[in-house]
C-alpha cells in the first residue's frame, strides 16, 4: 500500500503532481481565464462585499493560511488576519456577521479549529472550510467551502495535504479576485496557464530527491536548524522548520530572514545550518543579504534556488534547484525540496517518520 515507498511520507511528497492537479481539476479555465468554485458560488455576494477574512487553523494548515493571507490581500486586495485556532477561541474575539471565517484542515477533526469556528459560528459569521477528508466535522458545521482532493494522508507529517491547501486557496484567492473586478480576464489567462503547470514543476523539484539526500547526510548531528524566508518564502520557511523537528526531532525555527538580527543571529557559528529561501523573486537581493550576514559568521548555508542562478550558489555551502515558477505559486514548489530534506534526515536519524513519536495524525483533544 506503500506503492514502492519505503514510508508513507515519502509517498505522499511524490504524489504531489497527481494531487495539486486533482485540486485544481474542474475549478479552473485558463483559456477563458476563469476560476470556478462551486463549493463557495452560494456566497458570491458576501465575498464581493466582505471586509476583511479571518483564517483559523493549527499546525502546518496555520501556515497555509499565511500563504493564503499573502495571496488574497495581493490579488482579492481583501485584508486577512491568520490566528491560530486555541488562541482565537480562547480570547474573545472580535467577530460579527459581516465577517467570513476560513477553517483550513486536513483531517476536518481538530478539535481547537472546530470549537473556533462554532464560537465564530454564533456570533453571526459565514463559515467556509477548507478541509481534505470528505464528510469530516469542520466541513459539516460550516456554511461553505472547499475540498482539497489531495486524497487519503497516512503520514503524521502533513505534505501533499498542505500544497493541495494552498492550491485551493490560490484558486480562491483568484477567485475572489474575479469577482471583485481586482484582476483583469488576460492577467487570469496568464496566471492561470502559469498554475496548471504547476504539477509538472512540481515533478521537476522531486528530481533533486537523490541529491537532496546526499545533502541531508551532512545533518545527521546536527541539533539546531534555521530556515529563513521572505513574503510567502517566510510560511514556507515555518512549514520547513515544522517539518524537520516533527519527525527528525532536530530543533528547528522558521523566521522572517529580516527579523535574524533582530535575535536569532546570536545563534549563528559554524555549528548552524540555516536553510533559506533564495529564489528569485521580489525580494531576491534583501534574502542574497541575509546569506551574507550568516557566511560572515559562519554558518552552514543550504539555499533554495531558481534554477540556473549561480549567484547564490557560489555563496552557499549547498544549493537545490527549483524550476522558476511565478512568485504567485512559488509557496507550492520551494516547499517540496524541503520536505525531501527533512523526510531524508530523519531516516538517517533512525526515526519513525510515518508516526513520530507523541504525535497523532488528527488532534481531536484540545
Ligand atoms: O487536520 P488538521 O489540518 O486540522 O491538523 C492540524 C495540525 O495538527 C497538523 O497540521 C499538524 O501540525 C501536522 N502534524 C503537521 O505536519
Amino acid at each position: 500500500e506503500k506503492g514502492g515507498f519505503d514510508h508513507f511520507m515519502l509517498k505522499e511528497i511524490f504524489e504531489q503532481p497527481r494531487s495539486i492537479y486533482d485540486c485544481m481539476r474542474g475549478r479552473i479555465y485558463p483559456n477563458e481565464g476563469k476560476v470556478q468554485l462551486g463549493g463557495v458560488k452560494e456566497y458570491v455576494e458576501k465575498l464581493k462585499n466582505v471586509d476583511r477574512i479571518i483564517i483559523v487553523a493549527c499546525g502546518t494548515s496555520w501556515h497555509a493560511g499565511l500563504v493564503g493571507e499573502y495571496l488574497i490581500e495581493e490579488y482579492a486586495r481583501i485584508p486577512v488576519e491568520v490566528e491560530y485556532a486555541s488562541e482565537f477561541r480562547y480570547r474573545n474575539p472580535i467577530i460579527s456577521e459581516k465577517d467570513i471565517v476560513i477553517a483550513i484542515s486536513q483531517s476536518g477533526e481538530t478539535a481547537d479549529t472546530m470549537a473556533a469556528i462554532e464560537l465564530a459560528k454564533e456570533k453571526g459569521a459565514t463559515i467556509f472550510g477548507i478541509c481534505n477528508v470528505v464528510g469530516s466535522s469542520i466541513p459539516r458545521i460550516s456554511h461553505a467551502g472547499i475540498y482539497t482532493h489531495a486524497g487519503p494522508e497516512i503520514g503524521v507529517a502533513s505534505t501533499k495535504a498542505f500544497t493541495a491547501q494552498v492550491t485551493a486557496l490560490t484558486l480562491f484567492a483568484f477567485y475572489v479576485a474575479q469577482q471583485r473586478g481586482k484582476i483583469t480576464e488576460s492577467q487570469l489567462i496568464t496566471y492561470l496557464t502559469e498554475l496548471e503547470t504547476i504539477p509538472s514543476l512540481v515533478e521537476t523539484a522531486l528530481k533533486s530527491n537523490e541529491l537532496i539526500k546526499k545533502i541531508a547526510e551532512h545533518f545527521i548531528d546536527s541539533r539546531n536548524c534555521l530556515f529563513l524566508g521572505r513574503g510567502s518564502g517566510f510560511p514556507v520557511a515555518l512549514e520547513g522548520a515544522l517539518k524537520l523537528k516533527e519527525i527528525s526531532y532536530i530543533h528547528a525555527e522558521g523566521y522572517p530572514a529580516a527579523e535574524m538580527k533582530h535575535g536569532p543571529i546570536a545563534l549563528i557559528d559554524e555549528e548552524m545550518p540555516v536553510i533559506f529561501i533564495a529564489t528569485k523573486n521580489s525580494s531576491y537581493e534583501k534574502v542574497i543579504s541575509n546569506i551574507q550576514e550568516v557566511k560572515a559568521r559562519k554558518g552552514v548555508v543550504i539555499a533554495i534556488v531558481t534554477e540556473g542562478d549561480i549567484t547564490v550558489k557560489n555563496m552557499v555551502d549547498y544549493s537545490i534547484e527549483i524550476p522558476d515558477t511565478n512568485e504567485a505559486f512559488l509557496p507550492l514548489i520551494a516547499t517540496i525540496p524541503l520536505q525531501l530534506l527533512s523526510y531524508h534526515i530523519a531516516v538517517m536519524r533512525g526515526c519513525n517518520v510515518d508516526q513520530p513519536r507523541n504525535l497523532a495524525k488528527s488532534v481531536t483533544v484540545e
